[in-house]
């Protein structure tokens, strides 16, 4: 994100068995997990999102490309979130965890992007911290992306038997008062 957003809370959670197993494995500068309820609001909203754009991308994946010449589910999705963006909802981006990442655009940017990428390459699922700008809160939260499908290696040949993270989606959503 932009200059001038002042980290306030860092904390990573390793999600165990799915979304419900929330754990928390370590923290910059908090001890305990975050027991804001406008935090957990936010949190929630974040995760039905992204059950949603997963299980979207993975369905347009499966159903509709099946040469390499076909439109990316990736690109779609991408479209998607421009779209959100535009709207004045929220952000989300579409990054790459691997050292061949199809467009520049898709590598992890900033502070926040570049730590959560090195978690979750690391075996986090999720990685999130609170941020604060011009008096506004922002919950940041990226959750890690696996090869789900044979269906990737088509178009990806380097994701070939690659267990783990390969991608993630960056959240940056206002926290829900
Ligand atoms: C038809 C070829 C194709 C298939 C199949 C495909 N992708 Fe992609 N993928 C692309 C292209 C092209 C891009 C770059 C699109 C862009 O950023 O505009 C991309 C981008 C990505 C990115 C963003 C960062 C990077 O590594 O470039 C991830 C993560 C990703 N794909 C994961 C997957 C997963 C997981 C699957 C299987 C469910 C999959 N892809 C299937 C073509 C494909």
């Amino acid at each position: 994100m932009t200059k001038g957003i002042k980290r306030k809370i860092v904390m990573a959670v390793a999600m165990v068995g799915g979304l419900a197993g929330v754990t928390l494995v370590a923290s910059a500068e908090n001890a305990a997990p975050i027991k804001d309820p406008e935090i957990e609001r936010t949190r929630q909203h974040i995760k039905m999102l992204d059950d949603v754009f997963k299980t979207a991308v993975v369905l347009i994946d499966e159903t509709y490309v099946k040469h390499p010449s076909d439109p990316s589910a990736a690109s779609a999705a991408k479209a998607l979130f421009a779209a959100m963006k535009k709207n004045g909802w929220y952000d989300v981006r579409l990054i790459g965890l691997t050292d061949k990442v199809g467009d520049p655009d898709d590598e992890p940017k900033d502070a926040f992007e570049k730590t959560a990428a090195k978690r979750l390459r690391g075996g986090e699922q999720v990685y999130e911290e609170v941020m604060e700008k011009d008096g506004k809160r922002y919950l940041r939260m990226a959750t890690g992306i696996p090869v789900v499908s044979e269906n990737c290696v088509m178009c990806h040949a380097h994701f070939k038997g690659d267990k783990g993270n390969i991608g993630a989606l960056s959240y940056t959503m206002p926290v829900v008062k």
